[in-house]
């Protein structure tokens, strides 16, 4: 029976005492990594937790099959990977020899929210008959239609479908949408990205206290149009090129779409703080996207050329290609098949890195065609054969 906001100062009293001691105070080690975990539910923690460790494996080649469950469809991803695996070592060094660098972006395909949304997805059709997606389950044609092989249906309305069962989308669906699907007597299985409802809450929460909302994104976005029905009629969209809304009040608050790149959030930032008094800034902006945003960065400092593997509706993968296109000559591609129109012969250091929606089967598809048209040999048979940047043995 102790008031929430009591509760809160005391907290912060503690914490506050426990990290100004003078001895050992309460500091977080200098590697350590922050998750927030504000809403996540325990199983979404231990998903992020996993993919940390799987990750962490992968850097220091001690993966092996005890940790991971390879499956025979690109709905679950594979894994051949088995340690210090001869057949890798043979790959790289043969790239090495002959003077080409081929490397994948240390961050790179499905995150755990769109791994999450396909599982729910899957579970879902095997406990009903039939099941309806309420637009893409995540940005990918491919998995989208591999999903409707398995008879999960894409609905593109909410209004007309009852009695059944409906999948959310990772991306998210409006207020409104959800309200009607309740009212339909639907079951839902609501697939929304943590990261992304998170966004719901904070617009919500920043609506009720009659907050002018700025979300900075595409508005046309699925995720953004979602995330404009929580707000109030003081809400709007911002794209990062807009300029900056006339007559904004003394008081506003900026949320990020969860995909967009942190050098637009950060520039609309100081852009507004002339503007306003008071101001309020959520960084939304998700980890999977900053982690797959750095790292492809980072490749492409080191790269002559860029291949960016995702879905063109796909934001996150839109993103990457605008970062790695400032920094050398980058190729937006879905599949493999496109690289046949790209000149990959002429660049000896050539970069990959690729959409939080797209399937592992998918990068090993493109690094193998790149190894081909290159013209060198050796074939990468899973993931963990392709060499990650700066992890490849120099
Ligand atoms: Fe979620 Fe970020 Fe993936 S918002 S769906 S973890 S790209």
């Amino acid at each position: 029976e102790v008031p929430l906001d009591i509760v809160l100062k005391e907290l912060e009293q503690r914490d506050s005492a426990d990290a100004s001691r003078a001895m050992a105070p309460l500091k977080p080690a200098d590697d350590s990594i922050e998750i927030d975990t504000s809403c996540l539910s325990i199983e979404e923690q231990v998903s992020v937790l996993y993919d940390y460790v799987i990750d962490l494996l992968k850097e220091t080649n001690c993966l092996s099959e005890q940790f991971y469950h390879p499956e025979q469809s690109c709905l679950s991803e594979q894994s051949c990977h088995s340690g210090l695996d001869p057949e890798s070592n043979k790959l790289d060094s043969c790239l090495r020899r002959n003077d080409k660098r081929i490397r994948l972006a240390k961050h790179s395909g499905y995150c755990f929210g769109v791994r999450r949304a396909i599982q729910l997805a899957i579970e879902a059709k095997e406990s009903n008959s039939k099941v309806f997606s309420l637009g893409e389950l995540i940005h990918n044609p491919k998995i989208v239609s591999e999903l409707q092989e398995m008879g999960i249906e894409v609905i593109n309305q909410a209004a007309g479908v009852s009695n059944s069962t409906v999948i959310i989308r990772s991306h998210g669906i409006s207020k409104q949408d959800f309200e009607l699907l309740l009212q339909n007597n639907n079951t839902i299985i609501d697939a929304t990205c943590p990261y992304v409802k998170r966004t719901h809450e904070l617009i919500g929460n920043m609506a009720q206290e009659g907050c002018p909302i700025i979300i900075l994104g595409d508005a046309h976005h699925p995720e953004v149009i979602g995330m404009l029905s929580y707000g109030n009629n003081q809400t709007i969209v911002m794209a990062p090129d807009d300029p900056i809304p006339a007559n904004l009040g003394s008081k506003v608050c900026l949320i990020s779409q969860t995909t967009q790149k942190l050098e637009d959030l950060q520039r609309v930032i100081c852009q507004l703080i002339p503007q306003v008094v008071e101001f309020r800034i959520f960084n939304t902006i998700c980890l999977a996207t900053s982690q797959r945003q750095d790292s492809a960065t980072e490749l492409a400092k080191d790269s002559d050329l860029m291949i960016v593997v995702g879905g063109y509706n796909s934001s996150n993968t839109r993103a990457l290609a605008s970062l790695c296109h400032q920094l050398c000559p980058t190729h937006h591609i879905e599949s493999e098949e496109e690289l046949d129109k790209i000149n990959l012969v002429d660049y000896k250091r050539i970069g990959i890195c690729a959409g939080a929606s797209t399937p592992q089967e998918t990068i090993v598809k493109v690094f193998n065609k790149i190894i081909e048209k290159s013209g060198e040999s050796g074939i990468a048979k899973c993931i963990e054969d392709i060499p990650l940047f700066k992890e490849e043995s120099c």
